[in-house]
């Protein structure tokens, strides 16, 4: 009894072509490959820049402040005080290990929950571990009326903005 292989001819059009597989999957790794790379070039020669916002803070019109109020802004950080010298503004950040302090009017301080520091209105330490007084930050009055603050700038203590 003999066993001859019997070959089926492929159907014309429908034959399974080895070589056309195999250099499409070659052109498609290459172009994956080449995705990849053009991804991680772009990101590596793009700059890597840490976008914050700006520290100027638009803190409004100043017939929004009574006389003698402690207004905290807790986004920007900063007081705005209406004293009857004028206004000024105050870092909220702690300067011992940077919380944001609070402004406690029963007691008339600012006060920091963390460790206890406390604060006088005008900034000078009263008690606790901050090793400095609150800053004074810059502040001036725009040309459309607006109190304006430099969170960058401090200054020195008792340059009120008077209107
Ligand atoms: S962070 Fe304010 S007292 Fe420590």
């Amino acid at each position: 009894m003999s066993e001859e292989k019997q070959i089926i001819p492929a159907e014309p059009g429908n034959e399974f072509n080895r070589r056309a597989f195999f250099v499409k999957l070659g052109w498609g790794s290459l172009s994956i490959a080449a995705a990849g790379t053009a991804a991680f070039g772009y990101q590596y020669l793009s700059p890597n820049v840490l976008y914050e916002p700006s520290p100027i803070v638009n803190a409004g019109k100043p017939e929004s402040y009574a006389v003698d109020s402690v207004t905290l802004d807790v986004n920007s950080g900063i007081y705005l005080i209406h004293a009857q010298e004028g206004f000024f503004a105050l870092s909220a950040v702690c300067t011992h290990l940077g919380c944001l302090t609070a402004w406690k009017p029963e007691l008339g301080i600012i006060a920091c929950p963390c460790h206890g520091s406390k604060f006088k209105r005008d900034g000078l330490k009263i008690e606790g571990p901050a090793p400095r007084p609150l800053p004074w930050l810059q502040t001036w009055v725009s040309d459309e009326g607006d109190l304006m603050v430099d969170r960058s700038i401090t200054i020195r203590p008792l340059q009120f903005v008077r209107i």
